[in-house]
């Protein structure tokens, strides 16, 4: 049998999936999620304030409308909220609301403000690079994945970004947030589903 491949399925195929990754221990199944796109509690959460924004894309580069997306991630300190993080010496912050979940727009896009995490240790001797958790679910797929930041020494031991088809792709690189807050940071994480 003959595969026939017309110029626009030839064409279709152009990006990278953004790779999956463990949904790990800390997913705050017992949380909901905050909607308002704020997880900082109006600014009162402590650490360095991150504008994280992107958008849902599939292969093809069209967005993808309509899209869950939810993202959970440590504190500023290097703390979960969740009775299975043990990692007390990191306190929690009672401002800083770290699950939340917005839809895409028309144009595939979404946007939080929250705070740059802090590596924490998963081990004895073990540290997990800073990161943020993400959960993608368009009308045929469900992606989990995490984004690490540029830099974090810990990004070229752990063993869960290591372990990424494109490590790249999850890597991103945060510059000063034009407008906002002294120090903000403002960050771009693109994600494209394979079967969006
Ligand atoms: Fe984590």
């Amino acid at each position: 049998m003959n595969d026939v491949v017309t110029d626009s399925q030839s064409a279709a195929a152009i990006l990278p999936g953004t790779p999956p990754q463990i949904l790990g221990p800390f997913y705050p199944f017992m949380h909901t999620p905050t909607d308002s796109g704020d997880l900082t509690g109006g600014g009162r959460a402590l650490g360095t304030v991150l504008y994280l924004s992107g958008r849902i894309l599939a292969r093809d580069g069209q967005p993808v409308a309509g899209a869950s997306v939810e993202v959970w991630q440590a504190n500023a300190g290097g703390r979960y909220t969740h009775p299975n993080d043990d990692n007390t010496a990191a306190p929690l912050d009672e401002n800083f609301h770290g699950f939340a979940v917005t839809t895409t727009d028309g144009e595939g896009r979404y946007a939080f403000k929250t705070v740059r995490p802090a590596a924490y240790p998963a081990a004895p001797g073990r540290w997990r690079p800073a990161h943020i958790h993400f959960c993608v679910t368009s009308r045929h797929e469900r992606l989990v994945t995490q984004m690490y930041f540029k830099g974090d020494a810990y990004n070229e031991t752990d063993s869960w970004l290591n372990s990424a088809s494109r490590k790249d792709l999850l890597i991103v690189d945060p510059t000063p947030a034009v407008g906002k807050e002294p120090n903000a940071l403002a960050v771009t994480f693109d994600i494209v589903l394979m079967r969006a």
